[in-house]
């Protein structure tokens, strides 16, 4: 099967070729077969690697007859290298193709079974191949690089990355979206959100910053929920509510800023304007929760004091709005144990959900915590939560103290905003919702 391919002694990115310094020089690519059609005389294999897409042309009479046979008998998705000249082509995607003289297959394999027109359904069946398409490369790349401006933008901020544990008898966000684990006979869940542990280490850290995943058994079908989703959760010692949302829109216009000036062309390719993103400007709007249900049922909404915003009442919330907005102060039995009160309207906490425009929804939930010990040992109780699984919590309370505040930005939902998809699915390799755990 194999004719080569270890090592890349020889072999040229496909992105330095276009980059036109191999302009008539010889050059070898390697990658796979992204498209591929042949005539009698002809044959055209576009080839793709990590770096991007280049044109391949063997014609029959100027190359030997088993390298034009080879390149005949390619099929999309193949694995191969080529060899040949650099030629400057305005009609070849990327501006330049390559004339090709050799050609190696590394995996000839078989058909493709992903083509043109494909249900959704047949493409999250074949994640494992479909991952390869062009969209999904560019969305993961475009991910990854918001997840490198976070970790910078945390850097540059004093902040230190922890590890927290996955497996947990802590629940966080309330039980009825705990996924159960059978811990060698005990009962455990996967975590909902790190945040409690994040508050662990301000003792020591002050300000901190976990990466991982968090676990919802969320029984909703919706294009924004994930059973199993990527959540970046700070944590600063000595910081208000009010400080904290000054540090969620500095952080967000921070990716947004940069993903568009470093990467427009990825953030081109998956279809967003990179001129948005780079119009994101700190601060947002800041509407308190009363303030809020107003504007939804001026909108057309139908909310009473006390309910929660779906996304239907996120998207009037934001109509008209092309930047995020905070909303504040949510109704405390609407929201989990650990927010504190507000002082000056104790029914309501000392909280905020950033709500993206153009009807994403809320992309990062944050609080100041109780910092009490009295008050919140009376929060778990009425709560109904187990005391027993809380006492490290609770002990935090007693030895030393201080007001803190942190949030949760779900990665998937970030990248879903910034890059305008229409599904959280694709902002995840592998999504897992209510009804796939395949691939
Ligand atoms: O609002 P949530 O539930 O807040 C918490 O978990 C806090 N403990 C966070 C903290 O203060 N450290 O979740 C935070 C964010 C949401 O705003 C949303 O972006 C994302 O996590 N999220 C989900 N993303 C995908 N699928 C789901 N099922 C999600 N549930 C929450
Ligand atoms: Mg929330």
């Amino acid at each position: 099967m194999a004719d080569e391919g270890v090592g890349s002694e020889g072999i040229s990115k496909i992105s330095d070729v276009l980059s036109g310094s191999l302009n008539g020089k010889r050059a070898r690519v390697r990658g796979w077969a992204y498209r591929a059609r042949a005539s009698n005389n002809l044959a055209f294999i576009v080839i793709r690697d990590s770096s991007g897409i280049i044109q391949c042309a063997f014609k029959k009479d100027s190359v030997p007859a088993d390298v034009f046979d080879k390149a005949k008998g390619i099929y999309v998705e193949s694995s191969l290298w080529a060899e040949g000249t650099v030629r400057e082509d305005s009609r070849a995607p990327g501006g330049f193709e390559l004339t090709c003289d050799n050609i190696g297959v590394i995996c000839l394999g078989e058909a493709f079974p992903i083509a043109k027109d494909q249900s959704t359904e047949f493409l999250l069946d074949t994640r494992h191949l479909w991952l390869r398409s062009q969209k999904l490369t560019n969305v993961m790349k475009a991910r990854y690089y918001m997840l490198g401006l976070l970790r910078e933008f945390f850097d540059k901020e004093g902040f230190f990355e922890v590890a927290p544990p996955i497996i947990t008898k802590a629940g966080c966000e309330g039980g009825s979206t705990l996924f159960e684990v059978n811990y060698f006979g005990d009962k455990a869940y996967l975590t909902q959100s790190s945040q409690l542990y994040a508050e662990i280490y301000i003792t020591a850290l002050e300000k901190v910053y976990v990466l991982a995943p968090s676990f919802r058994a969320e029984p909703s079908r919706t294009v924004r929920h994930l059973a199993e989703y990527w959540h970046l959760e700070p944590e600063m010692a000595f910081y208000s509510n009010a400080m904290n949302m000054e540090l969620q829109e500095k952080m967000i216009a921070y990716v947004a800023n940069n993903l568009a000036s470093r990467h427009s062309d990825i953030v081109k390719a998956c279809g967003q304007d990179p001129a948005y993103l780079a119009s994101i400007k700190a601060p947002f709007e800041r509407i308190p929760y009363t303030k809020a249900i107003e504007i939804v049922n001026a909108n057309g909404g139908k909310m009473a004091w006390g309910e929660d915003f779906g996304a239907d009442e996120e998207a009037l919330l934001t109509k008209g709005k092309s930047m995020p907005v905070f909303v504040h102060n949510f109704p405390k039995k609407i929201k989990s144990f650990y927010m504190r009160p507000d002082p000056e309207n104790p029914e309501t906490v000392l909280n905020s959900d950033m709500i993206a425009p153009f009807g994403h929804g809320e992309i990062i939930g944050g609080s100041e915590r109780i910092w009490e010990y009295d008050y919140l040992l009376q929060r778990i109780r009425e709560e109904n939560l187990d005391v027993k699984n809380y006492q490290w919590y609770l002990d935090l309370r007693k030895y030393g103290s201080v007001p803190h505040s942190g949030f949760g930005l779900g990665i998937e939902r970030l990248v879903k905003w910034m890059l305008n998809l229409d599904h959280i699915r694709d902002a995840i390799p592998f999504p897992r919702t209510i009804n796939r755990v395949y691939p």
